[in-house]
Order: structure tokens, then C-alpha cells, then sequence
């Protein structure tokens, strides 16, 4: 069990380059099913989630090389269309390869990856979108058999902009034949980016950052190359430990646009925010003021993946911040955990309302989630004294060296 411990008290300084997307990069490493030969992606962070995608792709018998930020897949030769239950659960989001396997063999066979520490994660609308396209499905228990002799173009209408569901989507409707239309899609960027790995594969594919994408099928290209987008959820961690700690920092590598409600929310707390084109520099304020609500929705709201580290950063503000999740309902699990600190929180189905004390202390902490995992971490640089964060395994599925880099920013972080 990974224990982090954090002494508070000291403001962050200095400069760090942001990590490539987790959740882009994992869509991509399925969709690579889809390439007859290698791709390489560049600026590939190092997670324990990426290597659980890696290793699903091993077992399906591609090669896969992943050294310093580069990953190399070679699918020239797959020989399975089935992933055992212990590799689905490995990941949160391990049914991105549903579509994939569809789109390459016409079957797969897989378990249901079940609920998470945010909550139950169905894939009705996964499967919603199969079956539209032509595939039978079959489900007993947990696992789940699809089949299609020939994927056909459909239109797809999502009740709700799911972000996997609508890359599963994508990848899938490559594979059919004639014109996919989907409706109500996801908006995160991270679709952008698999849009951009679908085309280099020859995929006829556009739409992707608007609620209509359009695909006319592929015709595949032998090769890919592409360079993972900076992570803009790691991005938004390290701007609210500068929050929560004080001091200055500057991220490289990333992309403000990509951040704005995470943002703007800072500096209505006082923050002193500059952005250049690929730069970020925050100023933290003696004590941060409230951001008044935060409301939580799909791109380009506010984006749920960043509440705990904006909420960590609101336990010491000045007046009561707001917090509305509506996207998870299992997403609080670390607002118990933060009242260990000292910190006042009123937790209330969707609501939680955080009034800020003047001084939080160092206290043994459980992470309860790869988010609420780093807003601990994220409140310990705020609070006097040492604290202990123990079960922090789940910090590394989707943070590259976060205690390395809080380290560089003059954290006193270190991990047992
Ligand atoms: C992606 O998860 C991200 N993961 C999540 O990031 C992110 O929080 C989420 O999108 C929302 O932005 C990856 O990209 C790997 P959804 P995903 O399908 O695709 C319900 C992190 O910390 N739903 O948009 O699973 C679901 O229960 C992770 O990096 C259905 O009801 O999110 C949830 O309430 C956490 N039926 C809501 O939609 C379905 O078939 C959002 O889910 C699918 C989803």
C-alpha cells in the first residue's frame, strides 16, 4: 500500500512541466486495435492505468513498448478478441475497448468493469450505442459477449454526453458500413484528440468538440503518430496545491483554454492568474477568497475531476464555498476524509458546503479515490504540521510523478 507523507506549511515555488493526458491517451491505446501495423505516441505519461491499457493489448497480442514518454504499439497481429475479468478491472474505463475489438474482430468478449470509488459506472449507453451499429449483445452476470458479422452506420442519440461512451462510439462506427451521426455527444477534448488519432488511421471522422460528430467509416493507414495533449485535470492539481499552499508556481506543456472555469474560479479567490500560450503562472493569496458555487457539469463546464482539488483549496478561504457534483454520486468520498484536517464541511446529497477555518492541521488520511487521493495530498500542503495519506496507490493510475514535481515546487512530499 502506497503511504505519502506531507509536511504543510511550506509555499510552493518554481517552474514544472505538466504531464500528458491520462484520458486521452487511455482512448487512444484502445483504438490503436484499429492500426495494422505501429503507432507511437509521444508525450505518454507513466500510470499505473496506462500500463494496465498496455497490458490488455499485450494479452490481445499486440506488442507494446513504453519507454521514457514514448509508447510504441505494433497491432499488426492480434490473436484474441476476449479480456479476463482481471484485466477489466485493473482500469476504471477499461470498456473503451469494447468498440475496438468490434471494429477489428466483429466480436469481443469482456466483464463489465463495475463500480468505482465514484459510484456505480454503467455502460448502458455503451452498449446502447453496439447495438445500434449491429452488434448483438449478450449478458450474463458480469460479462458480456458482442457480436456483428458487419458493423452498419447508425444514428447514435446520447441521453447524456458520456465521455466513453461517445469514443466508443467513434471508434466503432470506423469499422460500419456508411454514415454514423452522433447526437448529444461528449465535448471533453480528449474526443478531439481521438478524433485527430481516427483521421492519421484514414478514418472520415469530424465534429468532435461539438454535440454532433459524423463518421463515414476507414479505410486503415499502416502507421500513426501522435503527441498526447497536456493533461489538463494534472494541470488544474498543481495550480490549487499552489492554492492550498501558498507561493508561486509556472506550468509549461499545457493548455489554458483547455482550463477556463478551473481558472476563472481561482481567480475569483484572489488568485493571481497569467497565461501564455502553453504557460500557466499562479499567485496565491495570503488567504484565498470563496468561488461562491462550483457547479460540476460536462465539458465545457466545470469539470468534475477537478471539485476535490478546487474544494481542498477552498478549506482555508475566507466564507462558505458552494459545491454541486453532478456528474458522480460516489465523488464526496474525501470531503470526510478533509474534516480530519479540521476542515467544515456540510455534505448534503449533490451539495457540499465548505466554510473555511482559519488553519488546518496534519492529520492521517485515507484516499479514497485517485482525485480525492491528490486533493489530500493537495490540503496537507496547507495545513501545519505532518500528515500521513495512506491507500495513495490510486494517485498513481493517473498522476505522473505528482511528489516528484510537488518535490520541485519545494513541497515536503515524500512516498513510503
Ligand atoms: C470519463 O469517464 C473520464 N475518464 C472521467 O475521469 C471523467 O470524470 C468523466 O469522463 C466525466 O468527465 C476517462 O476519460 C478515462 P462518463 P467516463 O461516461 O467516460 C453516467 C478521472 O478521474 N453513465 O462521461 O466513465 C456515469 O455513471 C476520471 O480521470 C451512464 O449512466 O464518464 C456518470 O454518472 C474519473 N451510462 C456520467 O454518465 C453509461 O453508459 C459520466 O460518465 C456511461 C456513463
Amino acid at each position: 500500500m502506497s503511504i505519502w507523507h506531507v509536511t504543510g506549511g511550506r509555499p510552493l515555488r518554481g517552474s514544472i512541466k505538466v504531464q500528458g493526458s491520462k484520458n486521452a491517451v487511455l482512448p487512444v491505446i484502445a483504438a490503436s486495435l484499429l492500426c495494422p501495423n505501429e503507432t507511437e505516441l509521444l508525450n505518454c505519461p507513466a500510470l499505473s492505468d496506462v500500463d494496465a491499457a498496455v497490458d490488455i493489448l499485450r494479452y490481445l497480442g499486440c506488442a507494446a513498448e513504453h519507454r521514457s514518454d514514448v509508447l510504441r504499439i505494433d497491432a499488426a497481429a492480434p490473436g484474441r478478441c476476449d479480456i479476463p475479468r482481471e484485466l477489466m478491472h485493473r482500469m476504471r474505463s477499461s470498456v473503451i475497448f469494447l468498440g475496438p475489438l468490434l471494429a477489428r474482430f466483429g466480436e469481443a468478449r469482456l466483464s463489465v468493469p463495475g463500480g468505482c470509488e465514484l459510484g456505480p459506472r454503467p455502460i448502458d449507453l455503451h452498449l446502447q450505442a453496439m447495438r445500434l451499429l449491429g452488434a448483438e449483445i449478450r449478458e450474463e452476470g458480469d460479462a458480456i459477449e458482442c457480436r456483428s458479422a458487419a458493423l452498419r452506420g447508425a444514428e447514435i442519440p446520447f441521453p447524456f454526453p458520456s465521455v466513453g461512451a461517445t469514443e466508443n462510439a467513434m471508434i466503432a462506427a470506423c469499422a460500419a458500413q456508411g454514415s454514423t451521426v452522433i447526437y448529444n455527444a461528449a465535448r471533453e477534448p480528449e474526443i478531439e484528440t481521438l478524433q485527430e488519432y481516427l483521421r492519421l488511421l484514414g478514418a472520415e471522422i469530424s465534429g468532435a468538440g461539438s454535440p454532433v460528430i459524423r463518421i463515414e467509416g476507414f479505410s486503415p493507414r499502416p502507421r500513426a503518430g501522435l503527441r498526447v495533449p497536456s493533461d489538463r485535470i494534472a494541470a488544474a492539481t498543481y495550480l490549487c496545491c499552489a492554492a492550498c499552499a501558498g507561493g508561486e508556481i509556472v506550468l509549461t506543456g499545457t493548455e489554458p483554454k483547455k482550463l477556463v472555469p478551473v481558472l476563472n474560479a481561482l481567480e475569483s479567490m484572489g488568485c493571481a492568474l497569467g497565461t501564455g500560450f502553453d504557460t500557466i503562472h499562479i499567485g496565491a493569496p495570503e488567504r484565498v477568497a470563496s468561488p461562491g458555487a462550483v457547479v460540476t457539469r460536462p465539458y465545457p463546464g466545470f469539470p468534475t475531476d477537478a471539485a476535490p482539488l478546487l474544494m481542498a483549496a477552498c478549506l482555508k478561504g475566507r466564507g462558505p464555498a458552494m459545491f454541486i457534483e453532478n456528474i458522480f454520486i460516489g465523488r464526496y468520498r474525501h470531503a470526510e476524509e478533509m474534516r480530519r484536517f479540521g476542515a467544515d464541511i456540510l455534505l448534503r446529497g449533490p451539495m457540499a458546503l465548505v466554510n473555511g477555518v482559519p488553519v488546518l492541521h496534519g492529520a492521517a488520511v485515507t484516499s479514497p479515490d485517485l482525485r480525492g487521493g491528490a486533493a489530500l495530498v493537495a490540503a496537507a500542503l496547507g495545513a501545519e504540521g505532518e500528515s500521513v495519506v495512506s491507500d495513495a496507490g490510486h494517485i498513481l493510475r493517473g498522476y505522473d510523478g505528482l511528489d516528484v514535481c510537488l518535490r520541485a515546487l519545494g513541497a515536503d512530499v515524500w512516498r513510503e
